[in-house]
């Protein structure tokens, strides 16, 4: 990896009622990376990516993130990371773009720049015209484009989805998939994508890290093009990170 560190996890253990949920996890990202992490359930994932966000303190090692410590310091990093989970979190008694608005009210953003921001991301991700719906008036896969536009609108460096889209029909969370990474891409943003599913985690990742309970990586690939394009490439791929992921 040549890109300058963004993220940075070294033998970072974090545990809960004295039951390790990470263990010893070490992970460089660099700038503009996208990496995706796969694992079993209970293997680590989420508490990995909590520790990124700074929501607890954690018991060993260090992390850095822009290269502060992301609990410490989490009001000066609030803007430069932005989340976004499995479900879309959308307040419904708010209009599409006032959704995508809110971030930006804690910035004190005037009003109609609010606006004309908010208007700019949704039809970045295909959401033209849907500005004045609220959330009970769209499907799930369109709330889950208004949630990337809410996350995108604050300019973050940093993007960190856990099981985004898990929840919608294989369709639609492939096409959500290839659009938003290819946004998030397109952007130069340094991005995590947790997900249970390795050819997902094969399509998106320029890295993809495995992770085994308590929480530590157990095995890395790096797809390449070459490799997508190339179905025997990519079984082999898959065969390496399943029978890891089973041990
Ligand atoms: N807030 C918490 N309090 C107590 N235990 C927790 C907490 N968060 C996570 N754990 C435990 O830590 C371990 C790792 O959980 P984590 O949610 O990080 O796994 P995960 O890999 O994200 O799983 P999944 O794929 O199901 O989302 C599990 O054993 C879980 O029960
Ligand atoms: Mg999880």
């Amino acid at each position: 990896m040549t890109a300058e560190p963004v993220i940075v996890m070294a033998q970072v253990t974090k545990r809960f009622g004295g039951v390790a949920a990470v263990e010893q996890l070490s992970l460089t990202i660099g700038k503009g990376e996208i990496v995706a992490i796969v694992g079993r359930t209970g293997s680590g994932k989420s508490t990995a990516m909590q520790a990124i966000i700074g929501t607890f303190p954690v018991d060993a090692g260090r992390i850095r993130v822009a290269g502060r410590d992301p609990y410490a310091e989490r009001r000066t990093l609030r803007g430069q990371l932005a989340v976004a989970f499995q479900t879309d979190r959308l307040l419904p008694w708010r209009r599409a773009w006032e959704n995508v608005a809110i971030g930006l009210e804690i910035f004190h953003v005037p009003r109609p720049r609010r606006e004309a921001i908010a208007r700019e991301w949704l039809a970045r991700v295909k959401m033209a015209g849907a500005e004045q719906k609220y959330p009970h008036e769209l499907s799930g896969g369109m709330r889950q484009r208004v949630s990337f536009a809410r996350a995108l609108a604050v300019d973050p460096a940093i993007v960190l989805l856990d099981e985004t889209f898990s929840q919608l029909d294989e369709l639609t969370s492939r096409e959500l998939r290839n659009d938003f990474m290819a946004l998030v891409r397109s952007l130069g943003k340094t991005s995590i994508l947790i997900t249970h599913r390795i050819d997902e985690a094969l399509e998106v990742g320029d890295r993809v890290v495995v992770l085994r309970t308590p929480g530590h990586v157990v095995h890395e690939a790096a797809p390449t093009p070459d490799d997508r394009a190339d179905p025997e490439r990519m079984a082999k791929l898959r065969t390496e990170i399943k029978a890891v992921m089973a041990d």
